[in-house]
């Protein structure tokens, strides 16, 4: 089957590599319908979701295929909440890295020791909730800490959004923010065969373990061509700084051959549903530089539409993740690993899922190369 004949893409180039358009597994966990430009998390529409629910419903929802009920939810706490600590093995390891190491790069090491002090066989639920659980404890201590600050004791008795902001200043955090990034966490949380989950799939294959999926899927998530665009997105609108100056830079940069950070999708095909969520919470968290994204991002659908035609280059979900993960506070470089904090569930979920009716994912390659060499001993090579 193909992604053709599954609805999920409208045309599969074949040869171009990329995988283009090829169903790599089947998963219950979510579905992108990049021609309507709909995204399901197991039935449920993101729209209904991303305002009213809680990262950890969601979580909820990707691991045991169902939304709890409040005691269901309240036992979920309860589990995430024996999990707020970090061993002191991977409290070190934070300390020995260099404070200018970046934070994706710390993540990754940090999950790495998570790994290696604390979990053994195969991946179950209970290390998906405790891995996912320490990803704001690991980004918040490394933060503090490379600012001369000590890490602080988790609060035991705010959510996983409030839980982040509050360990990365110390600060009860505002309620608007708390909810600006819960609704982030939730629509990040999951999104089909992506890089990182099908990375994190592939290692889950071998019979690997979680841990070291997930740090597979948080290399792949690094790429500015995947969740590394964000902090770019911000790059982009400091450096055009004004509205009136937006025609030109954009134009230049696509002269250049630039691609334009936040637009552009392999599978949607039209505006990413996710975009036009952030683009409400961009417009209500910070209204200043709402208005200039909201100009460059007209301006830059119109050249591009412009200057590729016929390419079908919409505004991604990473264009207003950068508004408002800045007007909740967070420096450009956690844009990325915070979008760990929220796919982690989705990583965890994918990984149970393949383990469960594991096969081995191995595929092929086409040779390009020579067939018929004839061998010459090292002695008589020229
Ligand atoms: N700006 C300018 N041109 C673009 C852009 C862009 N953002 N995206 C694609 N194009 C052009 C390509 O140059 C190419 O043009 P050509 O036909 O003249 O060669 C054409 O559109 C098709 O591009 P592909 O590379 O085949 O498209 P692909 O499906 O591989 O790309 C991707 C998807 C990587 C997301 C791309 O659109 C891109 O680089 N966007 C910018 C980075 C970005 O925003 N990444 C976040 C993605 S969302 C996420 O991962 C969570």
């Amino acid at each position: 089957m193909t992604a053709e004949t599954s609805g999920t893409t409208s045309t599969v180039k074949q040869n171009r590599g990329g995988l283009e358009g090829v169903v790599a597994a089947t998963t219950a966990l979510s579905k992108v319908e990049g021609i309507a430009g709909r995204l399901i998390y197991r039935g449920y529409n993101i729209h209904d979701l991303a305002r009213t629910t809680s990262f950890e419903e969601i979580a909820y929802l990707l691991w045991y295929g169902k939304l709890p009920t409040k005691m269901e939810l309240v036992d979920l706490k309860v589990q995430m909440l024996e999990e707020r600590t970090l061993p002191m093995a991977v409290l070190q390891v934070l300390k020995d890295l260099p404070p200018t190491a970046a934070p994706m790069d710390v993540l990754r090491t940090a999950v790495s020791a998570l790994g290696a002090a604390t979990i053994q066989g195969k991946p179950t639920l209970d290390q998906a909730i405790a891995l996912t659980e320490r990803f704001p404890l690991i980004l918040a201590a490394f933060h503090r800490m490379r600012n001369g600050l000590e890490p602080l004791e988790p609060h035991p008795e705010i959510g996983y959004a409030a839980n982040y902001l509050y360990l990365l200043s110390g600060q009860m955090p505002k309620e608007e923010h708390v909810r600006a990034l819960n609704a982030y966490l939730v629509l990040l949380a999951d999104h089909g065969m992506n890089a990182s989950t099908f990375t994190a799939r592939i290692i889950a294959s071998t019979e690997s373990d979680i841990a070291s999926a997930v740090v597979g899927a948080i290399g792949a998530l690094k790429g500015p061509l995947h969740g590394g665009a964000p902090s770019k997105v911000q790059d982009m609108l400091e450096a055009i700084g004004t509205e009136d100056r937006a025609e030109n830079w954009l134009r230049d940069a696509l002269a250049r051959g630039d691609r334009l950070m936040g637009f552009g999708h392999r599978i949607y095909k039209t505006e990413d549903p996710r975009a036009e969520e952030l683009r409400e919470m961009a417009r209500i968290a910070d209204p200043q530089q709402f208005a200039l994204a909201r100009r460059v991002e007209e301006i830059a659908l119109a050249l591009l539409e412009e200057q590729k035609p016929g390419r079908r280059l919409y505004t991604n979900v990473e264009f207003y993740s950068a508004v408002v993960l800045a007007s909740v506070g967070l420096p450009r470089d956690l844009f990325t690993p915070t979008f760990a904090a929220s796919r982690v569930a989705g990583w965890t979920a994918h990984i149970l899922e393949q383990v469960t009716n594991n096969r081995l994912i191995r595929p092929e390659a086409e040779y390009t190369g020579a067939t018929e060499q004839q061998f010459v001993p090292l002695d008589e090579r020229q």
